[in-house]
Formats: structure tokens, sequence, C-alpha cells
């Protein structure tokens, strides 16, 4: 594994203090793929391909038949961690250097999903899911950042996708996804932190995923009115933000009997965001996870349930609650565990089995082929923050097994 590289990774960022901030579908994000490339910009089988949604693959020969693929992303959310993504790709390109060296021309690839976290958004694994063939046309308008900005706008704008157009009948803007893999995947590795503390727990180096949860995310919104702070009587007032408050602190309630089942709202507004205005439109992004559809189903209904009920008691302000995005829980490729299993084995490093809470782009690739996914112990536990860390071996180690893994597993590929 290259430190180094991940070390210019760690310097590509919008921020100069306070961890990284590298957003998806920004230069940012465009720059960190294009310090990827460069690896191998003396390498003259490679070549770097970008793909209507953003992804970069760095292809090793003519791009056709089956690939061997490793990677992951390099956009990470405001102020997050150096090793959040970048680790998996840092690691799936020193593997395929240490491959090209023994075998020039294997059909082995490395894969940057662009825009992994949906930071702007609101909806994760944009380029893997792209890839997977999940994105829907109707995300593309649907969807829209802080300043109104579109998704579809967005990707016109960076030149992927075309700009969307008002239908001649009946007036309303539309937009197509068009997509085409730029390769086949015959089978897909990705090393990730686990951020979390159940291997330090443990007191193992690998966790092997077995199973990820699935994540969904609704948008909340109420509209009231706005008027003056002081003068307008308690019993008067339409402010908006109100039964969006209530409904956070209720939250919690949601998943309980529910094994592994998490909530959270990481996102809350109100406007117009002045402190003598009473808010006349306020909004919360809630999103959940379980490892199971069922679990899932339960908990959406609960929160259905929930913003109906909180509706009437503001009389007066409307309360509506939309989907963002769904991603099913997913297992991973028992197949493709079992050879990673293997290569701890031979390299005599304890791993063992566990289910991920978090969301990674081999869930996505799982859709469409073997894909198999592996954690290094996190310091600490934490991520999605600057200090976010682990230890220099371990770093090393997920390189090591990537590369153990690409040799054993290039055999078996056509
Ligand atoms: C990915 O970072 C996630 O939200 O799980
Ligand atoms: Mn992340
Ligand atoms: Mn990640």
């Amino acid at each position: 594994m290259s430190l180094q590289l991940l070390k210019r990774f760690q310097k590509i960022s919008a921020t100069k203090k306070d961890g990284i901030t590298r957003l998806g579908l920004t230069e940012w994000e465009d720059k960190a793929h294009a310090a990827a490339a460069s690896v191998f910009s003396r390498h003259r089988r490679v070549k770097h391909v970008r793909d209507q949604a953003g992804n970069s693959f760095l292809i090793n020969g003519d791009g056709k038949g089956p690939y061997l693929v490793m990677g992951s992303h390099l956009d990470t959310i405001p102020n997050g961690g150096w090793l959040d993504g970048a680790l998996g790709v840092a690691g799936a390109i020193a593997a395929m250097q240490r491959v090209l060296r023994i075998d020039r021309d294997a059909r082995i690839a490395v894969a940057i999903w662009a825009d992994e976290e949906g930071y702007r958004f609101g909806n994760g694994l944009w380029g893997s899911r792209a890839f997977a063939g999940e994105v829907r046309d109707d995300e593309l308008l649907r969807l829209r950042d802080s300043e109104g900005t579109s998704l579809a706008d967005l990707l016109a704008e960076r030149g992927l996708q075309k700009k969307p157009r008002r239908s001649r009948e009946t007036g309303e803007l539309e937009a197509k996804f068009v997509y085409k893999p730029p390769l086949e995947i015959a089978v897909y590795a990705e090393a990730h932190i686990e951020q979390g503390s159940r291997l330090i727990r443990a007191g193992k180096r690998v966790g092997l995923v077995t199973h990820v949860s699935g994540i969904r995310r609704w948008r909340v919104e109420s509209v009231g009115e706005t008027n003056h702070a002081g003068t307008t009587p308690m019993r008067e007032r339409r402010d908006a933000l109100v039964p969006i408050a209530g409904m956070v602190g209720r939250l919690p309630q949601l998943v309980r009997g529910v094994e592994n089942g998490v909530i959270t709202c990481g996102v809350i507004g109100a406007e117009p965001g002045v402190a003598n205005v009473i808010p006349d439109r306020a909004w919360a992004i809630i999103e959940h996870r379980a490892p199971t559809e069922r679990d899932q189903d339960e908990i959406a209904r609960r929160l259905k349930e929930l913003v109906a009920t909180t509706g009437p008691r503001a009389p007066g302000v409307g309360l509506d609650l939309t989907s963002i995005s769904a991603v099913r829980p997913t297992p991973m490729s028992e197949e493709v565990t079992a050879r990673l299993e293997e290569v701890c084995r031979k390299l005599n490093v304890e791993s063992m089995r566990m289910e991920s809470m978090a969301a990674h782009d081999a869930m996505a690739v799982a859709r469409v082929a073997p894909a198999g996914l592996f954690f290094i112990p996190s310091l600490k536990g934490v991520s999605h923050r600057p200090d976010e860390d682990s230890r220099k071996e371990d770093i090393k180690l997920a390189g090591e097994i990537l590369f153990n893994w690409a040799l054993a597993e290039l055999e078996r590929v056509p």
C-alpha cells in the first residue's frame, strides 16, 4: 500500500483545516481522480476512462470482456477523515501495480466511484448505483441541493449528461439518465476502514463483511407562516419548526425492538433563519438503517405514523414526508468472502466475519457482480470526523490482502 499516495489524496481538500473536504461531483473530487490516474501516466497499457456518472476506471488493456476490479471512492463528507474511501482506492492501485509487474496483460482495473457520500443531494452511492443500473430518471429532477439546484442541472453543468428539457406536450421539465458501463466486472473487492470499534474490541485485524444494512433517507418538510417573534401571540402562530423539532425528539423510539436498527436526523433547517422571525418553512433529513428489508419497512411505517400524528398537533402547519433514496440491505458474495478469508489465513492474519452498518460502493456492485468487502480496524472506532485513523501496519495490510486476493482470483477470471 502506498502511504505516499494516501498522503497525496489527503492534501486535496477544499479546506486546509479540520479534516478533508472533497465533496462528490466537484473539482476537488476530479483532482483526486486525476491524482489517482497519474500513478499510471507512464504505463502505456493503463487507460483512464471517465463515465457518464463521473466514475473513473483505470483499465489495463482494451477493456473488453470481464475484468477483475478493485476500488472505492475519493469523495468525502465536509471535514471528513483521510481514509474513508481513499484507503480502498490507494490499496487497489498499489495491488494493481504489483499484479502488473507479474502479469502485464492481466485483465485488471481500478474503479473510483463518484460521490459515494451523497452529501449535496442526500443520496448515497451515486456512481456505483449508476454502474449497477439503479439510478432512476426521476432522481435527477426530484433531488435538489440546499440552493435548489437539481442533480440534473449539476450533471449537465459538469458535461456528464444532457440538460433537462421542457416537454412540448406537458411543459414539464424532463431528464433522462443515459449510462453505458465502460467495462464488465467479473469479480470485485473493496477494502475500507471499519468506522466502528468491533474489530478493536474483538482483537482482530480484518473484518470480512457478509452483509450490509439498508439505508432509507427521507425529507420531512413543513410550511407555516412567518411573522414577528415578539408581537405574535403564541396561540396565533403557525411556526413551521415546532412540529419538525417535536418529531425529531421522538425518532429514537422508532427503532425500539429492531435489532441493529438505527435512525438519525443529521440535517435540520428553518427559514427565514432570523432569530426574531417565526419560521414559515422547516425541514429535516432523516435516515434509518437495518439489516433486513422487513425491519426497514417497519421503521418506515412507524415514521409515517409519527408524521401523520404530529401534523394535526400543529394546527395550520402542513407536514410532508418524501422519500429521497433507498438502498436495500445487501449480502456480499460468499465465494469472494471465503477467498478473502483464505488470503488472511495465508498471511497469518486473524479475521472475523461481520455485518456492516455503514454503506459502501461494494453494495451496489454486488447487484451486478460477485463482490467482497473487508475492513481494517479504525483507531478509537471513530469515522466521519477529522481524527479518523488506522494503524500504519493495518493500512499496509489492506493493500497486501487486495494484492494476494487479485493474484489468486486472476487465475479464475477467464
Ligand atoms: C457511508 O459513509 C455511510 O453513510 O454509511
Ligand atoms: Mn463515509
Ligand atoms: Mn466510505
